[in-house]
């Protein structure tokens, strides 16, 4: 490919992701500096709370190398491929998946490098047909590689959720994301403490299995607020691997209150326009 044909390129991608994303209303990139966190159980509870709610949403799925949207949501039917476009499966009745499950065998790992990641998420913002959307979630993988960059590069009003746990070594790492963010000039919306405790059994009384105070820390450091403390709850590792989304198949729980509070306020914020900015 010369240079004039690889710059034109350049140019048709951006310009197709540009078109795909003026039918979404709000772009939500959620991410973390770790794994395991639970940045796609909040993505999925986010989305299906939402969808629940009225609002058209789609949910796609970026981490390439563990894409474990599909599994959680428990929705299995691939999307159509129409020559170049993607077209989702409606997989509720206001929700849309797409993930790099689809198109994957099971246990196949992804075996790709930088500029194979960036084309692969370049197509997912630009080929996908979302139709008209008033949230897209957009699921990362840990850190501030290839795929998180990329979005931000390609979705210039994309904003932001990240998800922490409360212990220092996490909370570490999610002050690069939250760094990350910024510098790249985008709008956080907020922090979300996951697994911030465990609420004792027996007595009723709530465990701190993770310490407490970082999280706070980083919320006063960055001027950034914690949307919802979540706790620890075994139910959700059984639902989640079973793809019942918490807050459609744990009704009556803390859980789902918790959940559906987050949404909440989510949607103020975006209302308001009150997330934090970096310095351009
Ligand atoms: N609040 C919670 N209570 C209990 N288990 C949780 C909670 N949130 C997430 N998990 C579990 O922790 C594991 C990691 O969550 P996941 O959403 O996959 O994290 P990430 O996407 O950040 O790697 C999953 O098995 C998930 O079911
Ligand atoms: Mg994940």
């Amino acid at each position: 490919m010369s240079e004039r044909d690889r710059i034109q390129f350049m140019i048709d991608t951006k310009n197709k992701i540009e078109s795909a994303m003026k039918t979404i209303r709000h772009k939500i990139l959620v991410m973390s500096g770790k794994g395991g966190v639970g940045k796609t159980t909040v993505s999925v509870n986010l989305a299906v709370a939402l969808a629940e709610e009225g609002f058209r949403v789609g949910l796609l799925d970026i981490d390439l190398h563990g894409p474990n949207v599909v599994t959680m949501t428990g929705y299995s039917v691939p999307p159509d491929v129409d020559g170049t476009k993607i077209i989702p499966a409606k997989t509720s009745d206001n929700l849309k998946v797409v993930s790099m499950a689809y198109f994957l065998e099971e246990g196949r790992p992804t075996i790709w490098r930088g500029p194979i990641k960036i084309s692969a998420i370049n197509q997912f913002l630009g080929d996908v047909e979302w139709g008209e959307l008033d949230f897209l979630l957009i699921d990362s993988p840990p850190g501030s590689g290839d795929e998180p960059l990329t979005v931000m590069q390609q979705i210039p009003d994309v904003k932001v959720i990240v998800v922490t746990t409360p212990q220092r070594v996490a909370i570490e790492d999610v002050r690069r994301s939250l760094n990350f963010a910024l510098t790249m000039n985008k709008e956080v919306i907020g922090v979300v403490e996951n697994m911030a405790y465990l609420v004792c059994p027996h007595c009723g009384g709530e465990i701190r299995m993770y310490g407490s105070g970082n999280t706070q820390t980083l919320s006063d450091e960055f001027n950034v607020p914690i949307l919802a403390s979540v706790p620890f709850d075994p139910a959700v590792v059984e639902l989640s691997d079973s793809g019942r989304p918490i807050v459609s198949w744990y009704r009556g729980s803390n859980l789902e209150k918790v959940y559906r509070d987050l949404v909440a306020k989510v949607i103020e914020r975006l209302e308001k326009g009150e997330g934090t900015r970096g310095e351009a």
